[in-house]
């Protein structure tokens, strides 16, 4: 790869990204490393990488083996297809994260969300760190990279400005099911005040781990692919009272059953 796209923010972005909780750019990388990932990510996707594994899976329907997933996702990319490693989108996250949070920013995880063409289902409402283990504090920012423009048909992503420093809000398994693995917020949002950030293939947009996103359905004729990093810096300890979150204690999912078995066999 010969291309380089070095992204340094000015003051002002870094200002509003705190701000606002998110950002976007519309470059990241090149055009010659968005079509090297995409022919991978296609792979990665046709083979159900990791899916023994609880890596892929349906994010936003029940995941039963054999039936067309509505919101495929892989986790961790990078350790399935030699491609996603040492990106020049992973070099210029990077140094975005190190201006945003700072000097001990470092790679925490990777992963790839596909909505299929045509029934690709809505990711709905939600705060990411909804997911996450409560008994920690984060400083963490997330970058969404499509590998074909992202637009408002397709399922671009969606923002709510943050006003002041959010709590995670109460969230529930997508629909209420919980052999899903997705999460929404069971607050009501205000729509009204949402920013949607159509992007071209290799821009980016960036947010922080509790603000809240959405991405619509996509209702072109083609997938919509995106692939996403997350930095943090190093997680502080802090002790809430209970072991997870209750929406996560709920959930009983195919991928869980998938990722313990396989981890039994691997014992
Ligand atoms: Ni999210």
């Amino acid at each position: 790869m010969t291309c380089k796209a070095m992204v340094t923010l000015s003051q002002a972005q870094i200002d509003a990204f705190h701000k606002n909780g998110f950002m976007w750019l519309d470059s990241i990388t090149c055009p010659a490393e968005v079509e090297h990932l995409l022919k991978a990510y296609d792979q990665l996707f046709t083979l159900q990488a990791g899916r023994e594994k609880g890596d892929h899976f349906d994010l936003a329907g029940p995941d039963e083996d054999g039936t067309e997933a509505s919101l495929p996702q892989i986790l961790k990319p990078r350790a399935y297809a030699p491609e996603f490693q040492n990106t020049i989108f992973e070099t210029n996250a990077l140094a975005i994260a190190t201006q945003l949070l700072g000097p001990a920013a470092t790679f925490r995880e990777d992963h790839a969300i596909l909505k299929p063409a045509h029934h690709g289902a809505p990711t709905p409402w939600h705060q990411d760190e909804a997911y996450w283990d409560p008994n920690f504090e984060y400083a963490s920012v997330s970058f969404w990279m499509p590998l074909q423009a992202a637009t408002i048909e397709n399922g671009c992503m969606e923002f709510i400005p943050q006003e002041s420093d959010m709590a995670v809000l109460p969230h529930r398994s997508i629909g209420g099911d919980p052999r899903v693995h997705g999460l929404e917020t069971t607050c009501k949002i205000d729509t009204s005040k949402a920013v949607a950030c159509p992007i071209p293939a290799g821009g980016v947009t960036i947010h922080k781990s509790r603000t809240l996103h959405y991405a619509g359905p996509n209702k072109s004729g083609m997938p919509r692919r995106a692939y996403i990093l997350s930095f943090s810096t190093p997680q502080l300890h802090r002790d809430c009272g209970i072991k997870k979150f209750a929406w996560n204690e709920e959930g009983h999912t195919r991928r869980e059953e998938r990722a313990n078995s396989s981890q039994t066999t691997e014992n």
